[in-house]
């Protein structure tokens, strides 16, 4: 959701706030905009679309300053609009940048409208700003009309602000959604995410939820949720600047599928002593919490949440630990009753995403003791709200569409699998062959990528079509749900996943001629009912499409295209078999010229409900 940018130096900030707009863009990107403080005006440019077109008005009319903020916007509260852009001032005095949804904003708009404040935009964030002027106004100063405006907010903000009262200073708070501070030589920045500024630096300080920062260019006082002044520690990021660039890549949704077996071996990497997964892989108490568990539940959202569903078949029929798992935003509001000595599983690439969170909170709140985060992001705001983490090692993924995310997730979700199962009923046979299979991926995965070509052909099939089925059996379920949300996401075509024994229950009255059925057929236990299951599509006249194992007998029909995956074990299939599908997905959006990378309405990190 939104990205944040700013910075108080004795330099322009103004080009550093739009590089890191162009680096949180995908993050949002519905409008852009930017202010500074100049004597004793605020001056502002905001437009509609991407962080380009905001760069090409800079470029007609520039500005220059040494204290800014700037903003990429995924819409919540009012349509993207000029007006409803951030920043947003408040009688030339204050300006200010939110991340996130004030949830009281209409309650304090009607006293602000009492007060005389007119209203420009449609946001929940024009509170904020009118807030802080009308604090300023009584307190005095910046920094405290701040500290009284955040204890009227209720929801979730990030928050960036400048005043003409106090051009020395920039302040940044935080609760609920994320902000880091990059800390430089003589000058200071705050940005939603660490990508954003690491052309300018590579030391961060991560605030803490509650926490007001005022920096200057000289100082930085943080103030903690209850008022006093803490220490956060600065920690260096082995991110290079041109982590997110796109390299030769078309889109960074094709350069990160490509990345993928660097990623996963990234994800093995130190965590096996000959052969076997470390004791502590997650961590020194971790054991503590593994001998005490009894059953696993599951929490995440979108991709994440396949992963998941991956995962639960793979608890049950490797280590026979009950598994269950749900939706973050559903199980965050259902008074969900949970076994005593559950272990809570989040997963998340971001480590940000609101329901998930949520939904942890919820699980502690119903007496959950333990949980671990799977995520992407060390400084997540998950990973430190979470008993343990492991991470999963991906790198920064930009595309909105989560694909190598996704596969580490996988592989890092069968750590997990091993580390449990050790403690319940996990044969050290399997658990051998487990980690043989893990280690073999990255040459797997290598295999399918080399099916781009024919994938790509079969992509000009898709261009005209408005809707596709996706099937699948046990754990390639799960990935023919990865396939069908791909697709949507990317190129708009509606698409569904069935598990297949559930076609003759309704779905199968929408086979037609026209009808693309996209078929995830790995060799295994199910192969058989699963070819039952595409005689009915093709009994209909519907059109198949099968990613097979290349030990699968194909019958010579010939409404029924195969593309044949090079033999891999039951085990890890599910990661091998996603590849063709991102694939899949990618060329069918380029073929149809949609943002691959930013796909319309959507953000990457889903930091409010
Ligand atoms: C997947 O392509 C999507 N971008 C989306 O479903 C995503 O996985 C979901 O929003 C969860 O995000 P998280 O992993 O950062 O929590």
């Amino acid at each position: 959701m939104c990205g944040i940018v700013g910075g108080i130096a004795e330099r322009n900030v103004v080009p550093i706030l739009l590089e890191g707009l162009r680096r949180l863009e995908y993050r949002g990107y519905d409008s852009a905009g930017i202010a500074i403080v100049a004597g004793q005006n605020i001056r502002r440019k905001r437009e509609v679309g991407k962080v380009k077109g905001l760069a090409d008005s800079l470029d007609a009319d520039p500005m220059s300053g040494t204290l800014g903020i700037a903003h990429t916007r995924w819409a919540t509260h009012g349509k993207p609009c000029t007006e409803n852009a951030h920043p947003h001032v408040s009688r030339n005095k204050v300006a200010v940048v939110h991340n996130g949804i004030i949830e009281n904003h209409e309650d304090l708009r009607c006293a602000q409208k009492r007060n005389g404040y007119e209203f420009t935009s449609e946001t929940d964030t024009e509170v904020v700003v009118h807030e802080i002027n009308h604090a300023l106004e009584t307190t005095g100063g910046l920094l405290d009309a701040v500290k009284q405006t955040v204890k009227k907010l209720e929801g979730a903000y990030a928050l960036g602000i400048i005043s003409t009262a106090s051009p020395e200073l920039l302040i940044a708070c935080r609760k609920g959604s994320p902000l880091v501070i990059g800390v430089g030589i003589g000058e200071y920045f705050i940005a939603s995410d660490v990508a954003a500024l690491l052309p300018v630096t590579q030391r961060f300080i991560f605030l803490e939820d509650g926490d007001i920062a005022a920096l200057k260019t000289d100082q930085l006082v943080i103030y903690d949720a209850k008022g006093h002044v803490v220490e956060r520690p600065i920690k260096e990021s082995g991110l290079k600047p041109d982590a997110v660039d796109k390299g030769n890549y078309r889109h960074y949704m094709l350069k990160e599928i490509y990345e993928q077996p660097f990623a996963i071996s990234q994800t093995l990497e130190g965590r096996f002593v000959k052969n076997r997964l470390q004791e502590n892989a997650f961590g020194h108490n971790a054991n503590e919490i593994f001998d005490r568990i009894k059953s696993v539940q599951i929490l995440a959202c979108g991709t994440s949440y396949h992963a998941g569903l991956v995962a639960r078949y793979w608890f049950e029929r490797f280590a026979r630990v009950p598994c269950d798992i749900e939706v973050a935003s559903e199980f965050r509001y259902r008074n969900p009753v949970l076994a005593p000595d559950t272990l809570i599983v989040t997963i998340s690439q971001s480590g940000e995403t609101a329901d998930t969170l949520a939904a942890l909170q919820e699980a502690k709140r119903q007496g959950a003791k333990y949980s671990v985060a799977i995520c992407n992001v060390p400084e997540s705001s998950l990973v430190r709200e979470s008993d343990l983490a492991l991470m999963t090692r991906a790198g920064p993924e930009i595309g909105v569409a989560s694909t190598k995310a996704f596969t580490t997730q996988l592989v890092t979700l069968m750590l997990l699998v091993i580390a449990i199962g050790r403690r319940f009923h996990l044969p050290n046979a399997l658990e051998e062959k487990i980690t043989s299979e893990l280690f073999g991926l990255p040459g797997k995965i290598e295999k399918a990528l080399e099916l781009n070509d024919k994938v790509k052909e079969l992509a000009e099939q898709f261009a005209e079509k408005e809707h596709a089925l996706f099937l699948g059996r046990g754990t390639h379920y799960p990935i023919a749900m990865e396939g069908a949300l791909k697709l949507k996401e990317i190129s708009y075509i509606h698409a569904e996943a069935y598990p297949a024994g559930e076609l003759k229950h309704g779905p199968l009255a929408l086979i037609d001629a026209d009808m693309p059925v996209i078929t995830v057929a790995p060799n295994n236990s199910l192969l058989e009912k699963l070819k039952s299951n595409m005689q009915e599509v093709s009994a209909r006249g519907g059109q198949l499409i099968v990613f097979k194992d290349e030990r699968f007998s194909a019958s010579d029909d010939g409404n029924v295209q195969y593309i044949e995956i090079s033999q891999v074990e039951n085990e890890v299939s599910p990661i091998v078999f996603s590849i063709p599908l991102q694939l899949l997905a990618y060329h069918v959006a380029v073929l149809k010229g949609t943002d691959v990378d930013q796909p319309r309405n959507l953000a990457k990190s889903v930091t409010v409900e």
